[in-house]
């Protein structure tokens, strides 16, 4: 099996940031998520991330190894340190920096993959190289005809290897014996001090060792991110990449720019996504909906032929044909079931609505039942809160809540019941009762 090292102890100074750099969030997740991601859908099963002492508490939610690397040294003392904590083997093992979060679990089993031998000896080390724009802090990759010499880093470097635009991308891979031996040989006699990494590609060319280069189709993949300015670049890359997965699934994204997704969402086919709308936490869409303009759905849960319009819904499940919005705000465990309306300016908190209930204008539901095919009107507040706790208003099936009424919970109404407008509702009401007023009291029977 292919091990991995993935570096993430630099305190990442650029970013300004009381929190370590890998725990920055891109679309939802830290940046480290993706880059562990990435490893294990290239197969690669046994990972261990270098880490300050800072993260030592964080690390634990990705379910990796870990190792502390009391001072940051360079990348070669990063190494070193992770191969202490490693069983001896041998075997491959691949080394990716945590602030890398577009690299593809494609890239780095390809990587893994050229330390096959072709015809000759094998290469013991593979290492990304990418073309980019200059200038660029990247270390550069130094040839000597088509074979790699070495790598220079920048404040290294000659104004004349400066202008090599063929940089190191940071992903290797190495036969772990032969890297074990050539990190035990790093020294510090370089600019900054450090034992880099990166000269163990001098170190085998002089020990006549094969190393090959693999050159990256796209620069993006392997950006890494050092400051906020780079953190937003990261960002809007993948959600292109998100949205353009959802795309190719049968999902309509009207404009994938102000689109924000994460990833494990599910999105049923032939739903539309209008702008300004954020799916986040975890949340699901059925088949046919419609969600935005301006929306935000977190840990929503969608049925089918759901209409989303300019509204928030966070912990949220919903059936199917349901109508939510313009300007409503259901949150805190709310269940409405199929084909509910909820239309303007309604928020709705921790309450179960039945199948066929509407409510249509300007009202506060929380802590409520409401059965099937009651009409809550315009304006409906449920009292759920006294100055101390929380109370339930239980409503039941076929009820008509007129315009304006209060239900000063704990309160119940009956099946059939109904509620005339403007009414205060203090005490039970009946099943099929009829009551107004403030304090509301049954009407005289017709
Ligand atoms: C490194 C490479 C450079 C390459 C670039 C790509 C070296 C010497 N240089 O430079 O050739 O173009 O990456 O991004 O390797 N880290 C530790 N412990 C340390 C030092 C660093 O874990 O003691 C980690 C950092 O958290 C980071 C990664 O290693 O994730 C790279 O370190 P960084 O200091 O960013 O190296 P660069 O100067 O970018
Ligand atoms: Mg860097």
């Amino acid at each position: 099996m292919i091990r991995a090292i993935v570096l993430a102890a630099g305190k990442g100074t650029r970013m300004k940031s009381a929190r370590s750099k890998v725990l920055h969030e891109i679309c939802g997740r830290p940046m480290l998520w993706y880059v562990v991601q990435a490893l294990r859908s290239a197969g690669i099963g046994e990972i261990v991330v270098v880490i300050n002492s800072e993260l030592r508490d964080e690390i634990e939610r990705f379910d990796v190894q870990s190792v502390v690397q009391e001072e940051q040294l360079g990348t070669g003392h990063a190494v070193r340190v992770a191969l202490e904590h490693l069983e001896p083997r041998s075997g491959r093992l691949v080394v990716v920096c945590g602030d890398m979060p577009l690299v593809t679990g494609e890239l780095l089993g390809r990587m893994a993959g050229s330390l096959d031998a072709d015809g000759g000896v094998a290469p013991v080390m593979a290492l990304v190289t990418v073309k980019m724009p200059l200038p660029s802090n990247f270390g550069r990759i130094v040839r000597s005809g088509r074979r790699v010499e070495r790598i220079v880093e920048v404040r290294d470097a000659t104004p004349e290897q400066l202008t090599i635009d063929e940089m190191n991308a940071g992903i290797y891979a190495f036969d772990e014996v032969a890297l074990r031996d050539a990190v035990a040989r790093l020294r510090t006699d370089n600019a900054q001090g450090e034992y880099y990494l990166t000269d163990t590609v001098a170190e085998f060319v002089r020990a006549g060792r094969g190393v090959r280069p693999v050159l990256a189709t796209d620069h993006l993949h392997v950006l890494g991110i050092n400051d906020r300015i780079e953190l937003a670049q990261v960002r809007k890359e993948m959600n292109a990449r998100l949205c353009a997965a959802h795309m190719r699934d049968g999902v309509t994204i009207v404009d994938p720019e102000t689109t924000y997704l994460e990833p494990e969402l599910e999105i049923g086919g032939d739903t539309v996504l209008y702008p300004n709308t954020t799916i986040a936490r975890l949340s699901s869409i059925g088949r046919n909906c419609v969600v935005g303009p301006n929306s935000r759905l977190s840990n929503a849960k969608l049925g089918d032929r759901v209409t989303v319009r300019e509204s928030v819904v966070t912990d949220t499940t919903i059936g199917d044909d349901v109508w939510i919005g313009p300007f409503a705000h259901l949150r805190g465990d709310t269940r409405l079931g199929d084909k509910v309306h909820v239309g303007n300016f309604v928020e709705i908190k921790k309450s179960n609505l039945d199948r066929r209930v509407k409510v249509s204008h300007l009202s506060y539901l929380g802590d409520a039942t409401i059965g099937e095919e009651t009409n809550v009107g315009a304006g409906t507040i449920t009292c759920n809160f006294d100055g101390e706790r929380k109370h339930p208003t239980i409503v039941g099936r076929n009820v008509a809540i007129g315009s304006n009424t209060s239900l000063v919970a704990p309160v119940s109404v009956g099946d059939g019941a109904l509620t005339g407008a403007g009414s205060v509702v203090t005490k039970d009401v009946p099943s099929g009762e009829r009551v107004a007023g403030n304090p509301a009291r049954p009407l005289p029977k017709k």
